[in-house]
């Protein structure tokens, strides 16, 4: 037995428990973030995990594919299943919350309303962030309340999008216990190493902005910055899918490589007609492929694994940012797929602090004096240093103007969503809308907000 199987033996036979409970606990990822706790075999590692979801079907076809995960493994974290959140609190360590208010139908309904009034639908971006955010505020307020009552020392990651949002709007409940995560930063960074064959890992990330609205602005590997010269090379940046997304010219020309979904803002008119020439959507293409699932899954629990690895290999092959799509940027890279999504970004965080192993991990958490042109509690998206302590942001280059007015402009529909959730203010509502950088004209915002009350039923305070 090596070392650290001793001291894992040890703290087992000494009883020692890491809880952690997963909220969106029937949430089709949810496997993939027990991989991770599977393949952790170290020290403080998560001993059970704990699935909340307020739907019972998909609650029990989550909890049957990790149950047939851990078979054969003999210190497998132990699953159990409830639909009471304060149940799910008690005593949690960690609290993982990936929640989806609304489900994928209020997905497709964020991107139908707005593609209908001709500006972006997506997820995260735009029209359709907002109307996420004002579905998803009021819920993430009362988790948060929750916890601070009932797991006052528990570390909250958050990955419930719009992240940065949600994640800002946690704050005055739980401090800096909550932390934001996204894989797309990461994923960024490690394409961009491997172009230039360097060891990711070892990299430091000169990397800024909101979630899903950053840059890397340099990509430092022993003491040089070696951006400038991956942005010089044309083949380099053809080798991945952010360089082929945005194409050599204009990086080169900006200077730095923007986040995927960037590619809404720099190609706004090109990906909004390529979006609203397919007749589905990205949410509406998940919804039935999940919806076939769970059925599935139901009625034959037995077989709830395989089902669930066809699925996601069928989703797999579809999966790409809608944009990434429409620029025809290709597949992902394989080394990149087996790098791992926001599982491992989680993971990574989780034992950085139960470990209090020190780790550099680009993270959502307070600006707290990085970047200047934002004030100390706007939650930005930068490097961190982790630890036992928590997350503290690394000193990184400031924004450029351009930058600066971008993220600040967002950073403001952003508050004036997050206000609008807490007061009911149809005037905060409809404020996001109408200073959103790719909504257009102040009529359209009007329409928005009243297309989305009409649909969603949790917005009706915010009707005219
Ligand atoms: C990435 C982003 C997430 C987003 C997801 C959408 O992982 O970082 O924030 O939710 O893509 O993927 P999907 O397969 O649901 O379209
Ligand atoms: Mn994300």
């Amino acid at each position: 037995m090596r070392w650290s199987e001793l001291v894992v033996a040890e703290l087992a036979e000494a009883g020692v428990q890491v809880r952690l409970t997963i909220l969106g606990g029937g949430g089709f990822r949810v496997p993939l973030v027990y991989s991770a706790l599977l393949s952790d075999r170290g020290e403080g590692r998560i001993t059970s995990v704990r699935l909340y979801d307020t739907d019972r079907t998909r609650l029990a076809a989550i909890g049957s594919v990790l149950r047939q995960q851990a078979s054969g493994i003999a210190d497998a974290p132990v699953v159990t299943e409830t639909t009471d959140l304060d149940e799910a609190l008690r005593g949690a360590d960690f609290v993982f919350s990936a929640i989806r208010v609304g489900g994928l139908e209020g997905r497709t309904i964020d991107e139908r309303v707005a593609l209908d009034l001709g500006v972006l639908g997506q997820e995260t971006v735009g029209a359709g962030g907002i109307a996420y955010g004002l579905r998803t505020l009021p819920v993430a307020l009362e988790i948060a309340t929750r916890i601070a009552a009932l797991a006052p020392d528990a570390w909250v990651i958050n990955f419930t999008n719009p992240a940065g949002m949600v994640t800002e709007a946690m704050i005055p409940a739980l401090g800096d216990r909550v932390i934001g995560i996204c894989d797309s930063p990461s994923g960024l960074g490690r394409r961009a190493a491997l172009a230039l064959g360097l060891d990711a890992s070892k990299a430091f990330y000169d990397y800024a902005g909101l979630n899903h609205l950053g840059w890397l602005r340099g990509l430092h590997a022993g003491g040089v910055d070696r951006l400038p010269e991956l942005l010089a090379d044309p083949a380099a940046l053809g080798a991945f899918e952010e360089g082929r997304l945005f194409g050599a010219d204009w990086l080169r020309t900006l200077g730095s490589i923007p986040n995927e979904y960037l590619h809404y803002y720099y190609f706004a008119r090109e990906t909004l007609a390529a979006v609203r020439s397919v007749e589905t959507t990205r949410g509406k293409f998940l919804l039935e492929q999940q919806s076939a699932f769970y059925a599935e899954t139901a009625g034959q629990p037995e077989n709830a694994l395989a089902l669930w690895q066809r699925t996601r290999a069928e989703r797999e092959a579809t999966y790409m940012v809608e944009s990434r799509e429409i620029a025809d940027a290709g597949e992902r890279d394989e080394r990149d797929m087996a790098a791992g999504g926001y599982e491992q970004v989680a993971l990574s965080l989780m034992r950085a602090i139960a470990h209090n192993e020190r780790a550099s991990l680009i993270l959502n958490v307070r600006n707290r004096g990085t970047l200047r042109h934002l004030d100390d509690d706007a939650v930005v998206e930068v490097p961190c240093t982790v630890d036992a302590n928590g997350a503290r942001p690394l000193t990184v280059s400031q924004l450029t103007d351009h930058q600066a007015g971008l993220v600040s402009a967002v950073k403001a529909v952003e508050r004036s969503t997050i206000e609008a959730a807490v007061t009911g203010s149809r005037s905060s509502a409809l404020r996001a809308f109408a200073w959103h950088p790719l909504i257009d004209s102040v009529t359209t915002a009007g329409r928005l907000l009243d297309g989305y009350v009409a649909q969603l039923p949790t917005l009706a305070p915010f009707r005219s």
